[in-house]
This record gives structure tokens, sequence and C-alpha cells, in this order.
């Protein structure tokens, strides 16, 4: 049984995992911002003096990609400075830090999957603050997983599942950005894969997560409303025909192979698990 931390514990994946802990054989502690502000090393230092954690999985961030723009210190202090005191008290107490990080930290300009040793451009100050997150943690740490997902929902937090739904309700017509392409990501399935990765402790290193298949914006709001059964009309839409204050990557598919391989991996295709949560939502 390992001892394990939790950051962030209220967000998608922390509360995706506090479900998955309800069956596990290790102990878990979530914590959430106020009981652990990731941004304050004291309050870290005591959290990790109370007990010893075999390992911390950093569900703690700063998500608000378009309102990072204006508000840098605040994202840059979060997911970058955030990531690095994790890692440093880590690094003092011997602790694997398992860190989420963003198919955000590439510029979407290559047109086949994105694979870990590829080049990172952000475009966006969300991007840039989690790309800051993953160097801090490889230079301090040599026991770590950092794992890039993409487009992250669930029936939990904030998500495009849930804005869809919600959108519906008072309209009968959208217009949902067709030419950016990346693959939805249920948190359930990288909750599930992070505790898979729990009980190996060998392959550490950088890893690309999301599931199956590839999808635009407008794919997923579509399928969204197949599922749910909701009438509604879906226009496709140019990303240039909905200005954001953040940049976003046109192409952001992420390639598995290195995590299924390690990790001896079956990933569901993006539509089996929406379909998941949207049983999980009614
Ligand atoms: N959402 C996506 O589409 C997406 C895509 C790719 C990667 N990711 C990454 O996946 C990870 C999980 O994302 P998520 O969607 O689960 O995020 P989320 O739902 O926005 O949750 C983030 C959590 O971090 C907490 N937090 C904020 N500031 C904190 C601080 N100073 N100290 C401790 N906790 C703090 C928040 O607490 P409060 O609510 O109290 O502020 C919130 O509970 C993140 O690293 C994110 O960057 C997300």
């Amino acid at each position: 049984m390992k001892h394990i931390l939790v950051t962030g514990a209220n967000g998608q994946l922390g509360q995706c995992l506090k479900v998955l802990a309800q069956s596990s054989e290790h102990s878990f502690t979530f914590l959430n911002s106020k009981e652990l502000d990731v941004t304050n090393p004291n309050q870290i230092t005591s959290v990790f003096k109370t007990q010893s954690y075999d390992f911390c999985i950093n569900c703690a961030a700063y998500t608000a990609v378009d309102k990072a723009e204006s508000e840098v210190n605040q994202a840059q202090s979060i997911n970058a400075q955030g990531a690095k005191n994790l890692a440093e008290a880590c690094k003092t107490f011997n602790t694997v830090l398992i860190h989420i990080s963003t198919d955000f930290v590439f510029d979407g300009t290559k047109h086949i999957s994105y694979i870990e040793t590829d080049a990172t451009n952000p475009l966006s100050v969300y991007g840039q603050t989690k790309l800051e997150a993953e160097q801090y943690i490889q230079e301090i740490l040599e026991r770590y997983y950092i794992i890039r997902t993409s487009w992250l929902y669930s029936e939990f937090g904030k998500n495009f599942v849930k804005r869809m739904l919600h959108l519906a309700r008072n309209r009968d017509e959208l217009n949902i950005v067709d030419n950016q392409i990346g693959t939805p990501t249920y948190a359930m399935d990288l909750a599930k894969v992070i505790l898979k990765m729990i009980p190996t402790e060998v392959y550490y290193g950088l890893y690309h997560f999301s599931n199956q298949g590839v999808a635009s914006w407008y794919d997923f709001a579509k399928v969204i409303f197949e599922l749910t059964q909701t009438t509604i009309k879906v226009n496709p839409i140019p990303a240039s025909s909905y200005p954001t204050p953040a940049e976003r990557p046109h192409f952001s598919v992420l390639n598995k192979a290195k995590i299924v391989q390690n990790f001896n991996l079956e990933i569901p295709y993006w539509q089996e698990s929406l379909k998941k949560c949207i049983k999980a939502l009614f």
C-alpha cells in the first residue's frame, strides 16, 4: 500500500481520483486549495512533515486559459512556481511527483500526432506556465511522471461537455469551431491511468495521454448532443470567427505509444468514454 497526497483535490481530476480512491488499496490524502496552497512553500513543508508520502499527484492548476492572458502572475505562480515548490518538497521528502501538463505546450503546426520529444512552443500564457512547470520538475527531480493530456472533461467541475449542455438549454443554435483538432479526454480515464502507473515506479519521465481518436470542437459538440438526444442546430465555424484572448493550437493530437507500451494500457476511444461521462451526468 502506498501513501498518496493529492493537491487541487476539488478540481475535475482530483474529484475523479477521489471516486477511484474509494476502491483502491492505497491510502489517500486529498487536500483542496485552502488546505494546501501550492504557492505557499511553508504550508507545503508542514503538509509533507505530517506524514511520509510515496507519491504526490499534483491536480492543482490555474486552468482558465483565456483569463491567464490578463492574469499572468497568478497563472505563473500557481502553474509554474507551484509545481516547482512541490518538486522541491518531493525531493526533500523522497516522494515521487505525478504532475499533469497539457497539449497547449505545442504550437499545433505539426500534421501528425505529437510525441513526447517534439519541440514545444506554447502559444498562450497558460501553455507557457505549464511548460515552465515541466522544466522545473525535470531539473529538480529524477523520480517524476509528467503526463500531458488534452481537452479534459468529466461529470465534475467546469468543462466543454457541461458548457454545451448548459448552453443548449437556452439556445436553438450554436456556432462551434471546427478547425482546432485534438482529442477529448475523460478525466476518469486519466485518473485510472495515474493509479495504474503507481505500482510500477520504474518508467519515470514524460508521457502523453488522451483518449483515442481525433475530433474538432464541432465534432465533440455534435456527439455530446447526439448522446443526450438534444435537438439543436450546430454550425461549424473557423477559429478566426471566434476570437479568444488566448491563441490555441490548431492541431494538438497526442501520440500515446510510449504510455501504452510502458504501462500496458488499452485506451478507450473518446466517443466511448463520453458515453460513460454522460451516463454519470444523468
Ligand atoms: N481542463 C482541461 O481541459 C485540461 C487540459 C489539459 C491539461 N489539463 C491539466 O490537467 C490538470 C487537472 O485539470 P482540471 O481540469 O482537473 O483542473 P480544474 O478542474 O480547474 O482544477 C484545478 C484545481 O486546482 C486548484 N487550485 C488552484 N489554485 C491552487 C493553489 N494555489 N493551490 C492548490 N490548488 C489550487 C483549484 O482549486 P479552487 O477551485 O479552490 O481554485 C481546483 O480545484 C491541470 O494540471 C491542468 O492544467 C487540463
